[in-house]
This record gives structure tokens, C-alpha cells and sequence, in this order.
């Protein structure tokens, strides 16, 4: 069985562009049924219709409230009948209705590295311990705090922001003269490889189980 997966982004759509390109090299087990989006102006709508997929856009008015357009946002999607959910790039923190919604099978990608559970730390894989870093900042903040190695995550998404289970994290140094955008750059290569590597993993349990 291959995976029904619903994207949704929020800027260039290069996770997206990551899976399109895996599934047209016929190495992605699933199938990307639709593109959600907030941001009319997002570059990464042309991705999505580039691939011909049915592409919603629905941007949260200033000052709404989210719980309607997450609602709504919800009844959109429910149609495609999606085993996965993934927030790509997406830069909303979204409602319990919606999350309760998808969850387990609402997935985020975080640019730097979580922790397994909700603490305020993490161990690199050499011992060191650094502080977790969660937020819409994450590259920004792995700079500002000095951090010798940050990475990218992917999890489950849970009504706590940054903190559901798990399911892949890669390391990526930083390097002295690195940037926000050298940094994020190098942090997007390795989450657009982990991206695909986690939803063939998901198909595969999904198919022995
Ligand atoms: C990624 O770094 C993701 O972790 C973060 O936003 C970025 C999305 O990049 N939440 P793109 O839109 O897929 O290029």
C-alpha cells in the first residue's frame, strides 16, 4: 500500500519539491494526494501546481481566530483521505481541533534538533549536551545561543508545540563562519533527504502491520 499524504507548506516548498521529485523518480512510497497552504504568496504554490495536485489556500485573516479556519482547514482536507499529514515548512501552530484531528498522523518537520521527551536539553550523539531548541526561530537561535552542532527533526505533532514523539533528527555542524541562510541551507539539504526516508519507513510499518 502506498501512503495518502496531504503536504502543507507555508514558504518555498522545498520539502515538498523533495517529494514530488521522489515520487516522480518512483522512490517514494506514497502518493502526494493535495498541497495546503497559508500564504497566497508562497513560491511553493507553483510546486504544487507544477505537479498538477489540488492545491488549497486558505491564509488566516489577521487577528481571526484559529479554530474556525483550522476547522475548516480540517474539512478540506478530510476529502483526500490522507494516512499522513505533514506540516513541511508550515509556520502555524495549529489548533487541538485540528491536531486532534490527524494526530497520530499529523507529522512536522523542525529545523534543529528535539529532544525525545519534554525537557529542556539534548545530547548529541557525542555526549555534549546543548539546549533544546524550539520555536519559529530555530536556525536563528542555534546561532544566537553558540551551539556547536544543531540538525533537523521530524515528529509527531501533539498539542505541545515542538515536543511530540520523535521519529527521525540528523546532525549538522555549524560551522564559524555560518549565517542564518548558509546554516538553514545546509539544515534543508539533510531534512529534504530525512523527509522522504521517514514516509518510507511509515509505509513499510504501515504495510507489514
Ligand atoms: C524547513 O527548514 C522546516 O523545518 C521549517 O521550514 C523550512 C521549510 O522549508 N519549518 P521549505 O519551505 O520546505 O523549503
Amino acid at each position: 500500500m502506498s501512503l495518502r499524504l496531504v503536504v502543507m507548506i507555508s514558504g518555498s516548498g522545498s520539502n515538498l519539491q523533495a517529494l514530488l521529485d521522489a515520487q516522480r523518480d518512483q522512490v517514494l512510497d506514497a502518493e502526494i494526494v493535495a498541497v495546503v497552504c497559508d500564504q497566497p504568496k508562497a513560491s511553493g504554490i507553483a510546486r504544487a501546481l507544477a505537479a498538477r495536485l489540488p492545491t488549497i489556500c486558505v491564509p488566516l485573516a489577521k487577528g481571526a481566530d484559529r479554530e474556525p479556519w483550522a476547522q475548516l482547514l480540517a474539512e478540506l482536507i478530510a476529502p483526500f483521505r490522507p494516512d499522513y499529514v505533514l506540516m513541511a515548512g508550515w509556520m502555524r501552530i495549529m489548533p487541538g481541533n485540528f491536531v486532534g484531528r490527524w494526530s497520530p498522523n499529523l507529522l512536522n518537520q523542525h529545523p534543529a534538533l528535539l529532544p525525545d521527551e519534554n525537557v529542556d536539553s539534548y545530547t548529541l550523539r557525542d555526549g555534549r549536551s546543548i539546549p533544546a531548541i524550539r520555536g519559529p526561530h530555530a536556525v536563528r537561535d542555534a546561532l544566537s545561543l553558540g551551539v556547536p552542532m544543531t540538525g533537523c527533526t521530524v515528529h509527531r505533532v501533539t498539542p505541545l508545540v515542538d515536543v511530540g514523539p520523535v521519529l527521525a533528527r540528523v546532525e549538522v555542524p555549524v560551522r564559524p563562519d555560518d549565517n542564518e541562510a548558509s546554516l538553514h541551507e545546509r539544515i534543508k539539504a539533510e531534512e529534504r533527504r530525512m523527509i522522504v526516508a521517514v514516509i518510507n519507513r511509515l509505509a513499510k510499518a504501515a504495510n507489514v502491520g
